[in-house]
């Protein structure tokens, strides 16, 4: 893709913590300086032909976001930044906390600068306390320094950011379970409309965008939107962080262009599988993701080829299976974390999950039959066409994808002895 000597948006090959003087130095806060010195619309143009879509999973126009917020005539509006990171295998957002804190603190300010809110919080999830303590100390310093609280760099603008930490639940990361979370009530979903942009904390305008989408801002206003979309393709511009794992030689976390395929991705950076292995499925989108075979690689990693394809790209978890992996234990223990996961308030969740899981472990121990296979596939689409919330919604795609493109597995496991019980009845 030609992009190893490219200035990207995170360049993670710099492996350091950079603190405020280093995140200064290159040029960090000159985006704040220039979003400022200009009308907000300007600023807000600019991430729109940018190309910015959210990275937090639904892919939404971000200047499209900030100006529904900005738009909005009611005063006291939010700025909120989703760093609950709960989608297993996702551990791109911690990467950016820890080591470019102040990235992600500009981005903070200048959306909030740009949707018009004066109070912000960064929602991070309780298993990172060492980014909760890292987040803490960057805010006091960007305070002290005045480049956050009252009189931001002399604008007279002002913004109070602050750390509430989520207390371990992945339903938490869902924008409106995050603000009931934070309003000190059970975290569940609400009902859509009205959105948070239109309604969200204390029923005040709110703009909630994920940690990678806040840590673009900067970098697209500094440098333009120009050489954002050199980067990228012009259907999906800029980068993704991919939290690459499993059974590929080199894992971890890479930044890479939209464009690139799957397969690049796994071989170029991945290093490919195992010596004496071969790729058989790969999961995309963390555990709310899909698990595909080996020849949908060649797939770009862009919205809308993806979203053709059934790919959901969501939080760029790249799961490796090799070839001595079974699916359906892989899928068993998806279903297992969105069963403990579910808030129960919806039937086709809580049921059908609770019946996904019986009908795998029957698989699991060779007692099920193939009607028990005709069966799942009805609880899935019931699953992800009538539950109420994403987490639901989503729940079902390594199912339905398992169940389409690994089917003689689920065939396999059906036991001998309960075929031809079937078969005499
Ligand atoms: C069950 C569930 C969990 C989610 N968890 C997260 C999360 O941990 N972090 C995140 O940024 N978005 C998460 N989302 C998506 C958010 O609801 C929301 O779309 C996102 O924070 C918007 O930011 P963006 O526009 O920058 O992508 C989750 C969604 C669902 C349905
Ligand atoms: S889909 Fe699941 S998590 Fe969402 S409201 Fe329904 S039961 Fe709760």
């Amino acid at each position: 893709m030609g992009v190893n000597n490219k200035e990207l948006v995170f360049n993670i090959s710099r492996e350091e913590f950079v603190d405020l003087k280093t995140y200064r130095e290159r040029g960090g806060y000159t985006a704040l300086q220039k979003a400022l010195r200009q009308p907000p619309e300007s600023s807000i143009q600019e991430l729109k032909s940018a190309g910015l879509r959210g990275r937090g999973g639904a892919a939404f126009p971000t200047a499209v976001k900030i100006e529904m917020v900005r738009n909005n005539g009611e005063t006291g509006r939010y700025v909120i930044c989703n760093a609950d990171e709960g989608e297993p295998g996702t551990f791109k957002d911690r990467f950016i906390m820890t080591h470019l804190p102040f990235q992600v603190i500009e981005g903070i300010t200048l959306a909030a600068y740009l949707a018009g809110a004066e109070n912000g919080y960064i929602y991070v999830r309780h298993e990172y306390p060492e980014v909760q303590r890292i987040l803490r100390e960057s805010i006091k310093e960007a305070e002290e320094a005045g480049l956050l609280g009252e009189d931001i760099l002399g604008s007279g603008i002002r913004l109070k950011l602050e750390i509430f930490s989520g207390a371990g639940s992945y339903l938490c990361g869902e924008e409106t379970a995050l603000l009931s979370s934070i309003e000190g009530r059970k975290g569940r979903p609400r009902v859509k409309p009205p959105y948070p942009t239109q309604s969200g904390l204390w029923n005040k305008p709110t703009l909630i965008n994920n940690v990678e989408t806040l840590a673009n801002i900067p970098k697209i206003i500094e440098k333009g939107s120009g050489w954002y979309r050199s980067i990228g393709t012009a259907d999906s511009t800029g980068t993704k962080l991919i939290s690459l794992s499993g059974d590929v030689v080199n894992r971890g976390l890479i930044e890479v262009p939209f464009g690139i395929t799957f397969a690049d991705i796994i071989e170029e950076y991945g290093l490919g599988a195992k010596p004496g292995r071969t790729v058989k499925a790969v999961n995309i989108g963390g555990a709310s993701g899909v698990l595909v075979p080996g020849f949908m690689l060649e797939t770009p990693l862009e919205y809308t080829a993806c979203a053709k394809a059934g790919i959901t790209i969501g939080s760029g978890a790249i799961f490796v299976l090799d070839d001595t992996r079974p699916i359906l234990p892989n899928v068993h223990n998806r279903v297992k974390f969105f069963l403990h996961e579910s808030c129960g308030k919806c039937t086709p969740c809580r049921e059908g999950l609770r019946q996904a899981n019986v009908i795998l472990s029957k698989l699991l121990s060779g007692m099920a039959t193939e009607s028990d296979v005709v069966l799942l596939e009805r609880y899935t689409r019931a699953i992800q066409e009538a539950s109420f919330c994403g987490l639901g919604q989503a729940a079902g795609n390594s199912l339905k994808s398992s169940l389409e493109y690994f089917h003689e597995e689920y065939l396999a496991a059906c036991g001998q002895e309960c075929r031809d019980k079937e078969e005499t009845a």
